[in-house]
């Protein structure tokens, strides 16, 4: 969603300020704009549309500015327009703002704002907030910040800067991620480490409710009460290198070819095959009260979600822990029940996600032990969680989710063979599991080899709008998440289902050369599935099975077969979705569509 950068320094801002846009444009935007402080004028420029369309209204109208923030935004309040890009002006026209998050209490803000004759000129809850600031100001820029944010209600992450001090940027954050990125005799503030790792590795995250001062020589943290606040310098771990695609033409293909040795990276260290056992450092502290758990609640969205559903599988029938899954979204509003010894699992790859958050606030409030399966190191759900794993799989830049989706049930797996183990499993079989599972990157590597045939099935439908996905047992997430690959990219209506409910509705949609993909895996269920397949084509829809290395008898029965490598059915799913990311990618890019930055969505979903 929204990305915030901003510079102070002695070099020239502009160009970094555009460059740590683009490397924010992976989160999703509709507009874009700059503030710069020159020559003791605020110098401000807003574009709809592309980074480059703002680059354009620049030209060299603002080189040699030292300081100066920029955004992309989101739209939430408010159209898609110039006006009401950021950054915004409090009433003085000296001092700009950008934001991401949202104000709620911005209506009654504006009134009072209002009742001081103060105008708005925008339809944004953000701008509400640059005239409350503006309206506080008295020559102390941090205390006018500190003031506006005691009264507002929702979240923020800020860059504030003023006319009359060119020296100092002042950024706050409440929600909504902000790091301060320390240079040598420059700073900059960002909302995602990808947008100045070019510039430092070392970083500062705020804390919700924190206020930085950032000069050309240091930088001060308070709360919002102005008591002063320590902050510790970390380290990026991610490279430059890594948020470059590399010879590929898209982030998204990067990212699936990746996945082999995202999952080997993933589990180096943990796995330890000698002694059958996971050895995850992250839960160290809680594990004996994540053994003795007796129900687990596993929370995310989107991709996250399905990995959740893969999850439930692997810890009841591997650890033997009762499990359930709920969405993010519903779990925070559903008034949920959470008995003594139960663990609630939140999945992100971004950690941002507000809905995820909300839900493990919700979760912690309960009295569950909370634990994280997050991407993004340091991030708010990493750090808010009691306990958790990284996936260690690198920066993932394209919106649809690819090497996240692996790395989390990877993690899942782990996590159910590491309980397991200590629960009931005997070493053979862990040992049994874990060997397979360290042979899982082989397998995907194999899986990859289909992406001429995906791009070739891709190709006959590209004309399609609508699509099926069944599966069962562990497959049906599987299903569920090909359709969403499918949908977000392409924009090809499509649905999962566990291939026994087709019959109960969606059945009636089949039509002649309608594509069908069915999870056609030899499990204890394959039977099941191949007469799901008859019942498909009796109806004239076109079967594009994925199946198991070997069954020629699949051949038979279905128009198009990937064949992908045997692995243990819990799982499968790793590599029986490699196809599925390609089809949906191949059917994205044959169809014109912006892969990397697909219509209306958004890396990082941090609004609800
Ligand atoms: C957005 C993205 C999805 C992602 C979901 C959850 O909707 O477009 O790809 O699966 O958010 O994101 P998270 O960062 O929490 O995994």
């Amino acid at each position: 969603m929204c990305g915030i950068v901003a510079y102070i320094g002695h070099r020239d801002a502009t160009p970094i300020l555009t460059e740590g846009l683009k490397r924010l444009e992976y989160r999703g935007y509709d507009s874009a704009g700059l503030a710069v402080i020159r020559d003791g004028k605020l110098h401000i420029r807003r574009s709809v549309g592309r980074i480059s369309a703002l680059e354009e209204k620049i030209g060299g109208s603002l080189s040699g500015a030292t300081i100066g923030m920029a955004h992309t935004r989101w739209a939430t309040h408010g159209s898609v327009t110039e006006t009401n890009a950021h950054p915004h002006c409090d009433a003085s026209g000296r001092l700009a703002l950008v934001h991401n998050g949202i104000i709620e209490n911005y209506r009654v803000l504006r009134q009072f704002l209002e009742q001081h004759g103060i105008t708005m000129t925008s339809q944004t809850d953000t701008e509400v907030l640059a005239k409350l600031v503006g309206h506080f100001y008295d020559g102390d820029l941090i205390d006018a910040v500190r003031r506006a944010l005691r009264e507002v209600r929702g979240t923020f992450g800020i860059a504030v800067l003023h006319m009359d001090q060119p020296d100092r940027i002042v950024a706050a954050r409440r929600g909504s991620p902000l790091i301060i990125g320390v240079g040598q005799g420059e700073y900059l503030v960002a909302s995602d480490a990808s947008a100045i790792i070019q510039h430092t590795p070392q970083v500062i995250y705020l804390s919700d409710n924190e206020v930085a001062e950032v000069g050309r020589d240091g930088f001060r943290t308070t709360n919002l009460q102005a008591v002063p606040v320590t902050k510790e310098v970390e380290e990026v771990e991610f490279t430059l290198e890594q948020l470059e695609l590399g010879g590929h033409q898209h982030f998204m293909i990067k990212e699936i070819f990746e996945q082999p040795e995202a999952l080997r990276t993933c589990m180096r260290g943990r796995v330890d095959l000698q002694d059958g056992r996971v050895v995850l450092g992250g839960l160290t502290n809680v594990l004996r009260e994540l053994v003795r758990s007796e129900r687990i609640i596993l929370t995310g969205c989107g991709t996250a979600w399905h990995a959740c559903l893969v999850g439930e599988y692997l810890f009841e029938e591997l650890a033997r822990v009762p499990c359930e899954v709920e969405y993010a979204s519903e779990f925070r509003y559903r008034n949920p029940l959470i008995p003594d010894r139960t663990t609630v699992i939140a999945i992100s790859q971004s950690g941002e996600t507000a809905d995820t958050l909300a839900a493990l606030r919700e979760a912690k409030d309960r009295g569950a032990l909370v634990l994280g399966i997050v991407n993004a190191v340091g991030s708010t759900i990493a750090r808010e969680t009691d306990a958790g794993v990284y996936l260690h799989v690198g920066p993932e830049i394209g919106v649809a989710s690819t090497k996240a989706f692996v790395g989390q049930v990877t993690v899942l797996a782990m996590m159910a063979a590491m309980l397991a183990r200590r629960r009931h499993m005997g070493q053979g079989a862990s040992y049994d599991f874990l060997e397979a599972l360290s042979r899982v990157p082989d397998a995907i590597e194999q899986a990859l080899d289909l992406n001429a045939q995906t791009r070739q099935i891709a190709a006959r439908f590209i004309e399609t709008n609508n699509w099926l996905y069944l599966g069962r047992g562990p497959q049906y997430p599987v299903a569920l998440e090909g359709a969403l690959k499918i949908k977000e990219i392409s924009y090809i209506h499509a649905e999962g289902l566990p291939a026994a409910e087709m019959k109960h509705g969606p059945i009636a949609l089949i039509s002649e050369g309608m594509p069908v993909v069915v999870l056609a895996v030899r499990d204890h269920l394959y039977e099941k599935v191949v007469s799901n397949i008859e019942e498909v084509r009796t109806r004239g829809g076109h079967v594009i099975a994925i199946a198991t290395e070997g069954d020629q008898h699949i051949s038979k029965l279905a128009e198009d077969v990937l064949y992908i490598p045997a692995v243990p059915p819990l799982l499968q799913p790793l590599v029986s979705v490699i196809p599925l990311q390609l089809m949906a990618y191949h059917a994205a890019v044959l169809r014109g569509c912006d892969v990397d930055k697909p219509r209306n969505l958004a890396k990082s979903v941090t609004v609800e």
